[in-house]
């Protein structure tokens, strides 16, 4: 068993302001100053979902690595699997600082980044020296693609990274639900969600033709409505989508949020989107008969997080803001949590688990 050093450096990060220390603790994760994660592998938690071998169902969110900087290195924490981005065409500073807010009491986080990161071009030569000299090059890792903020044509931003990445990722997951670039979520409808869809799996299957089809993530907000989601499912089971992550962060601001952390725009995550993702996670599992496979995010801090999700219908799951209050150690401690809770309601595998509690 490793130390867990975190409770002991967690006061400093609280003490600096929340986007530099998540840059400290991404540079700690470079010079390979966390500990590696030593949690016995579990024949429970090891699964194929679309051609992709995960070692455990356990992934680090979209936004934690959003310029590919340490997705070799994060695998020592002992994730199955990382969802890097996201990532757009250019480069883009975001939204003006303070962006990131974090509230130790709720183990909230807001954030209003505004999807900045160093641009594609960084980002593939960074990814693409990963697959050739990282230490760890078959690890799983999509890749969460999303529009620039000025572009006056989202899809032909994402026809440019399905070109860019369609044939390295793992996977791609398309992200239209952040609610920090205007108009992104507007995406999510039907009238414009249908073509985009289709456009997209048509690039897809150019660029793959007669290599691996690299499957397509959708990943959708937490805030849709019943009817919403009726037309989405049926949108993404037309246009041949392959998966879909569930959720991003809500809009919502619970009353029992304290000032003035409450006030600020952004999206919040942490304990209070759970609830939410894991109602909508249900809702898709449903309307799409269980055929998609889901990776549940929101809220995830525990085993017993996990477990639920993957109970209402997901395969994976991933967790950020759980990470920023816990510490990496949470990811070892999750994954012997939930092989305990799986060998407890006599599951052998991760797969009979998944949608047991949808009618
Ligand atoms: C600081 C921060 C940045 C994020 N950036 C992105 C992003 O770039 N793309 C994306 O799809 N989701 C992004 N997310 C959303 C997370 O991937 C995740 O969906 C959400 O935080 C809910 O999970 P959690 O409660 O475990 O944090 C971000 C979240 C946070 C806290």
């Amino acid at each position: 068993m490793s130390v867990n050093l975190y409770p002991l450096i967690r006061p400093i990060l609280f003490r600096m302001d929340a986007e530099n220390a998540h840059k400290i603790a991404l540079q700690a994760l470079k010079w390979k100053l966390v500990p590696a994660d030593h949690t016995p592998h579990d024949a429970r938690l090891r699964q194929s979902i679309l051609d992709m071998d995960f070692s455990n169902p356990v992934g680090i969110s979209a936004g934690f690595d959003k310029n590919a900087f340490v997705i070799d290195e994060a695998q020592r924490l002992g994730i199955g699997f990382m969802e890097a981005g996201s990532v757009t065409p250019k480069p883009q500073y975001g939204n003006p600082r303070p962006r990131l807010f974090r509230d130790p009491h709720s183990r909230s986080v807001i954030n209003r980044m505004g999807m900045s990161n160093e641009g594609m071009n960084v980002f593939a030569d960074r990814y693409d020296h990963f697959r050739k000299h990282g230490t760890t090059p078959d690890a799983v890792v999509g890749i969460n693609i999303a529009k620039n903020k000025d572009t006056k044509d989202p899809a032909a931003d994402y026809l440019t990274l399905i070109e860019k990445f369609g044939l390295t990722a793992d996977y791609l997951a398309v992200n239209i639900s952040s609610p920090n670039t205007p108009g992104l979520r507007t995406l999510q409808g039907r009238e414009i969600l249908l073509p985009l869809l289709d456009a997209l799996v048509a690039k897809r299957d150019q660029i793959c033709a007669g290599a691996r089809s690299t499957p397509l993530f959708i990943k959708l907000a937490p805030d849709l409505a019943d009817d919403e989601c009726e037309d989405i499912a049926n949108v993404i089971i037309e246009s041949g989508v392959d998966g879909l992550v569930l959720a991003n962060t809500t809009t919502d601001r619970p009353e029992s949020l304290p000032q003035p952390f409450r006030d600020e725009t952004g999206g919040l995550s942490g304990p209070h989107v759970r609830n939410k993702s894991t109602a909508i996670i249900r809702t898709f599992y449903q309307l799409t008969g269980g055929k998609l496979p889901i990776i549940g995010v929101g809220g995830i801090s525990s085993g017993i997080d996990a477990y639920e999700k993957i109970r209402s219908g997901a395969s994976l799951v991933q967790l950020y803001s759980a990470l920023v209050f816990e510490g990496p150690a949470l990811i070892g401690k999750i994954k012997h949590d939930l092989a305990a809770l799986l060998a407890r309601d006599g599951f052998n595998n991760i797969k009979d688990a998944v949608g047991v509690d949808v009618e």
